[in-house]
């Protein structure tokens, strides 16, 4: 485990930004495992301005995103598929074909989910995994509970998770209560993870999921024994950590 810590949040993100861009220009045809949220935001921006200044090249990377809310459309404005091609994709050189967003309208959505887990099987596997981490310790919608085991599935969103969803959306009632996640299992399948984090509202989580017992009550920590997983957080977020970084 291998724990970065950055002055501000904008370093942060320049950090992961060229993390993921070393590992893009080794790899061109790399499968990335990607996330939303608000702490992905501006190392997304940074990445298509590499794509777009420093010929970074997307055209033959492919990518699976952790989660997805269960209900919503494609082009709902709060869809993880929204989010990701407004964000990022439309943004890059990238084949759409090779973007793959979970699908929270599909007729089964269990089916949509063991699809995906055979398609990220099919593809080789995931090279780089990017998480961000919950106010609760989730991981992907891995809401505290959830096994190292666990595979992409349909999961029951906690209370606080849909508080902290809210903001994003007009009114606490408008936020799905379900979604279709990748697994802990998945996620640990992955060659590679880097996980970000960065604000002191992560403090006590981050300092639990680096220093406190291994457990489902924080998910978050059930992959810091991960053999290849480097964490990027600010200094706001390292604020609560004990031990000598
Ligand atoms: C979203 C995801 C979530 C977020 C987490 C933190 O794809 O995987 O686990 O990473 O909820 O969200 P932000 O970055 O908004 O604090």
């Amino acid at each position: 485990m291998k724990v970065i810590i950055a002055e501000t949040a904008e370093e942060m993100s320049r950090k992961a930004a060229e993390f993921f861009a070393d590992r893009i220009r080794s790899k061109p045809d790399i499968t990335l495992g990607l996330a939303t949220g608000g702490t992905p935001e501006n190392m997304y921006a940074l990445l298509a301005e590499k794509c777009e200044n420093e010929g970074l090249d997307f055209s033959h990377v492919k990518t699976y995103n952790l989660d997805e809310y269960a209900g919503l459309a494609p082009d709902h404005d709060q869809s993880y598929r929204y989010f990701m091609n407004v964000k990022l994709f439309n943004n890059l050189n990238i084949d759409k074909a090779n973007t793959h967003v979970l699908s929270g309208q599909a007729e089964d959505l269990e089916k949509e989910c063991a699809e995906f887990e055979q398609k990220i099987k099919e593809a080789g596997g995931v090279d780089l995994q990017l998480l961000g981490i919950g106010n609760n310790g989730h991981i992907a919608f891995n809401e505290p509970g959830s096994s190292s085991d666990s595979r992409t599935r349909v999961v029951d969103l906690t209370e606080s998770t849909i508080k902290a969803n809210s903001r994003f959306f007009e009114n606490e009632n408008d936020v799905p209560k379900q979604a279709l996640s990748m697994g802990i299992g998945t996620i640990r399948e992955a060659n590679e993870i880097l996980l970000i984090a960065s604000g002191s509202g992560k403090a006590d989580t981050v300092q639990q999921t680096l220093e406190g017992p291994v457990t489902e009550d924080v998910p978050a920590s059930l992959v810091r024994d991960h053999d290849n997983i480097t964490f990027i957080i600010d200094k706001e977020a390292a604020s609560k950590l004990e031990g000598e970084y």
